[in-house]
């Protein structure tokens, strides 16, 4: 089990980040290569869970090359539907191959999804999106089951919450089925958006919009190429540590209309913040001052994956915040983990919490990641403390930060990964 020794900074970061391409752009895009004749998708990051999807790829009857930034995935001879348990139980979105298999076999199965503990997380909508487009589906606490013989048909599907992973599922399994489908109260994270220009790059026919709108192609798409999104969370976490540290940073391949409303709590913090096309400056004066109240919502309102790095700064900020996480029933992970580094947080219920900033460093100790985003945030917690920090549980954070020791080292922070 790999663990981040990170440092005490004598200086705040300053310097230039390029930010990579988006993991959860690429993951559901890595599935939707099924239904293509071979994808080319560029600017796809180096993650474990890229690796995880590349397995599944492989074990499913296709190929997965890398080429630097590029992966290309072809279809080899015979495919199989079947999504091996050990697989999915790596991530949360193994569960986003059954669609695209289904269409392509005509029959798939996938277990349980694991991934980040954050609450139930339960697959039903998934289901309901594919049974309304007419598969049948058959399903246990274990495994689910899906067939569809003579494909799917198009059909109004009507989403309870915007759920990402469903709209994901959906647009997917319209895209091939037979007539139009439309999408009610679907997701409108932009790695949707970015889903559906991969797909329309293979030739199908997707309108991304408050429905999405799709022509299904009543078959498989053509060959894609597309270039994934920028990594929003990736860049939310360095804008992080650039407040966390009172520093300026410039962030290339970024794009500010992404993590709005993580901007405007920064600017209401104090922060100076500048973008122009594809790129965010940030220039953080020591003292910030805590926004009253924050709470996670779907996109575009705060996004859930960047509250736990939110607070791990609030932590050592001057004013008292109030955070309630409105997604997940329990990504509270990080909370102990920041009070065994001296941070004064008041937990209420399984969702809010107060933070009463320090506004002063944090105590150096060895904590634990429990979640991808639990761990960045606690090696922002240990950018906040004299003697930084040890985070074990480093595992989950190489599932979502690309090249993190490097990338880091070239803003002024020293941190080095040990397994
Ligand atoms: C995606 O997860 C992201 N993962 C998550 O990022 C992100 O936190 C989440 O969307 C919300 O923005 C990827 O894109 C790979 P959901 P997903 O379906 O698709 C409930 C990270 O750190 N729900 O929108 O699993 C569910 O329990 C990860 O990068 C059902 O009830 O999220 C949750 O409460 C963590 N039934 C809510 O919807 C279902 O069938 C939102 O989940 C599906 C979901």
């Amino acid at each position: 089990m790999g663990y981040f020794t990170v440092s005490g900074l004598d200086m705040p970061v300053s310097g230039e980040v390029r930010i990579s391409g988006a993991k959860n752009a690429a993951l559901p895009e890595l599935a939707a290569a099924v239904l293509c004749e071979g994808a080319a998708l560029d600017n796809c990051p180096r993650l474990s869970d890229i690796e995880t999807a590349a397995k599944i790829l492989e074990n499913a009857g296709f190929s997965f090359e890398r080429a630097g930034g590029c992966v290309s995935v072809l279809p080899r001879e015979n495919q199989n539907g079947c999504v091996p348990e050990e697989l999915c139980g790596k991530m949360r979105s193994s569960i986003l191959f059954l669609a695209p298999l289904l269409c392509r076999c005509g029959e798939a199965a996938v277990y349980m999804p694991g991934g980040c503990c954050l609450g139930a997380r339960p697959v039903d909508l998934h289901i309901y999106v594919l049974e309304t487009l007419g598969a049948k589906i058959s399903a246990d606490n274990c495994k689910i089951t899906a067939s569809a013989p003579n494909g799917l048909n198009g059909a109004e599907i009507d989403l309870p919450i915007p759920s990402v992973g469903a709209t994901e599922t959906a647009v997917m399994a319209a895209a091939c089925a037979s007539g139009e489908s439309v999408i009610k109260n679907p997701a409108m994270e932009p790695e949707i958006e970015d889903l559906c220009r991969f797909l329309n790059s293979a030739g199908a026919d997707t309108v991304f919009g408050r429905e999405i709108k799709i022509r299904g192609k009543n078959g498989l798409l053509e060959r894609a190429q597309h270039s994934v999104m920028p990594d929003r969370i990736e860049a939310g976490t360095y804008l992080a540590a650039a407040a966390i540290t009172g520093g300026e940073l410039y962030l290339k391949n970024a794009e500010q209309r992404h993590i709005l409303p993580f901007i405007k709590i920064l600017e209401n913090m104090g922060c100076i913040i500048k973008s122009r096309s594809q790129s965010i400056y940030i220039d953080a004066p020591g003292c910030l001052y805590s926004p009253g109240l924050v709470e996670t919502a779907p996109y575009p309102e705060f996004p859930t994956d960047l509250q736990p790095q939110l607070t791990a700064l609030l932590a050592v900020k001057r004013g008292k915040c109030t955070v309630r996480e409105n997604i997940f029933e329990s990504r509270l992970g990080h909370i102990p983990q920041l009070r065994k580094m001296g941070a004064d947080i008041e937990i209420h219920d399984e969702r809010t919490f107060t933070v009463r900033g320090l506004d002063g460093p944090l105590k150096s100790e060895s904590v634990r990641a429990t979640d991808l985003r639990c761990g960045a945030a606690l090696i922002l917690a240990g950018l906040a403390a004299k003697n930084g920090n040890r985070v074990e549980g480093g595992e989950y954070i190489l599932r979502g930060y690309e090249d993190i020791c490097k990338k880091m080292s070239l803003i002024g922070i020293k941190i080095k990964y040990s397994t």
